[in-house]
């Protein structure tokens, strides 16, 4: 039997000393393993503690699919000025990437007006494709930012037939 030559003690046999191997192996990358986990939840915790920006916090509610976490006044962000409704997440994050959001809100165009707004950026401004959030970013712009019907007094009446009064 071989023997440990500083303690004189009998050393196990090498199969038994590959089983410690093994198991110290294995135990250090579970160690490991849980550190990292352990190390995750902290930093989410910490992370999430301190999402007072409103970035973040939309970020998470379109994770989680909430309703939209920032400031609302009047039913419209406080940010953006961008109506809160539905969609509104998806054209928040998808417009105002290039330019501000007033240069939506300046406009009103009907579907197709929104439509070929979109191509022409797309043709000359280097907007991508929509794919499938297109239908809808147009609901949203249809919806919100359509043409206004003409204020004030109403247009003079025409082309009417004007008929006598009998007594
Ligand atoms: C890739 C960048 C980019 C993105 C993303 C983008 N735009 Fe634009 N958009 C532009 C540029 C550049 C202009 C021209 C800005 C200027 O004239 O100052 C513009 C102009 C506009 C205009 C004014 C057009 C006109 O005729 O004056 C509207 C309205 C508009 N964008 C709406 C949107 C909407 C809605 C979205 C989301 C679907 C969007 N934009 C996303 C780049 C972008």
């Amino acid at each position: 039997m071989e023997r440990n030559p500083k303690t004189n003690r009998p050393l196990p046999n090498p199969d038994t000393q590959q089983l410690f191997k093994g198991l110290l192996l294995g135990t250090a990358g579970l160690v490991l393993v849980v550190l990292v986990l352990l190390g995750t939840v902290a930093f989410l915790t910490l992370y999430e503690g301190s999402s007072d920006s409103v970035e973040t916090a939309d970020i998470e509610s379109k994770l989680n699919n909430e309703p939209f976490s920032g400031e609302v006044v009047d039913g419209k962000d406080v940010v953006t000025g961008l109506v809160v409704g539905e969609g509104f997440e998806i054209v928040r994050t998808t417009c105002t990437g290039c330019h501000s959001s007033a240069i939506i809100l300046q406009n009103r165009f009907t579907r197709e007006g929104w439509k070929e707004k979109i191509v022409w950026m797309q043709q000359t401004q280097g907007l991508w494709d929509l794919g499938e959030n297109e239908p809808a970013i147009l609901d949203y712009l249809a919806a919100h930012y359509a043409p206004e019907a003409p204020k004030g007094r109403r247009m003079p009446l025409k082309d009417i037939e004007w008929y006598e009064l009998e007594n």
